[in-house]
């Protein structure tokens, strides 16, 4: 199974994620049994996104809080992500990291994930300063162990780890050279299956992020390592997002 997950971030106004993700649905953009298209738009057009007709990609949120209930001003429920057609949540981007999103945070947030029925799209990756240092292994071995301890994911659902350089992300300049990136993500693979033993191997998928485009997106999927990306800039373009799609299908 290939994935390309749509990231939206806040790029677009309300009024535009609807006319996207309508240009989505005109287009065909679809989930099969070999690929999975997930949009991430924000909480605020979730439902929206999630209701519009003929619809035939899968939905996901940006984040979602540790507790269904309580005095949590701002927070969103797992629970309530599913019940208007979320699959997905992404947990651990680098920029809720950047705002004190700790892994224990993160920790939380996946097993109440998986408690509400959601699929997990985990981001980890290390920043310029951890890179310059040396301590890239460290950082993503460490965001790894406390992110997953002792999490179980259930029978029917999967785990897609993102590993995102953070000093790749747009509009970052910065080029990843995608062997070195392969090579983490023979790890990070590595580790998540020691971590989460009792899964099968087609719940866990290691996923590349950090600028893909259409021209880029191969050489990360070269041998197979990556299951796919995770594009936040270049998916709010229909166009752009829908040739990073044929280059998925077609990798
Ligand atoms: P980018 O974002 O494709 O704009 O670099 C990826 C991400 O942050 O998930």
């Amino acid at each position: 199974m290939k994935y390309v997950i749509a990231n939206w971030k806040l790029y677009l106004s309300d009024e535009e994620v609807i006319h996207q993700a309508t240009q989505l649905v005109a287009g065909h953009v679809a989930s099969s049994d070999e690929l999975e298209v997930v949009v991430c738009p924000p909480f605020t057009s979730l439902d929206r996104v999630a209701e519009l007709p003929g619809r035939q990609f899968t939905i996901g949120a940006q984040d979602c809080y540790w507790e269904e209930s309580g005095a949590k001003t701002g927070e969103v429920a797992p629970h309530d992500l599913k019940s208007i057609g979320c699959e997905y949540v992404i947990i651990g981007h680098s920029e809720r990291r950047a705002l004190g999103e700790t892994d224990e945070m993160v920790n939380q947030k996946i097993k109440a994930a998986y408690a509400a029925g959601l699929n997990v799209i985990m981001c980890i990756g290390e920043t310029l300063d951890e890179k310059n240092s040396g301590t890239t292994d460290e950082r993503l071995n460490a965001q790894l162990n406390i992110g997953l301890d002792q999490v179980h994911i259930p029978e029917n659902n999967k785990l897609l780890v993102a590993y995102e350089p953070v000093w790749a992300i747009y509009p970052s300049k910065q080029e990843v050279n995608p062997e070195e990136a392969i090579t983490h993500a023979t790890a990070i693979r590595e580790q998540v299956r020691h971590l989460c033993s009792a899964a099968a191997d087609a719940q866990i998928s290691v996923l590349y992020g950090g600028s893909v485009d259409s021209s880029n997106v191969n050489a990360f999927l070269a041998g197979g390592v990556f299951a796919g990306a995770l594009v936040g800039h270049a998916s709010t373009n229909a166009q752009e997002f829908g040739s990073i799609i044929n280059s998925v299908m077609n990798s």
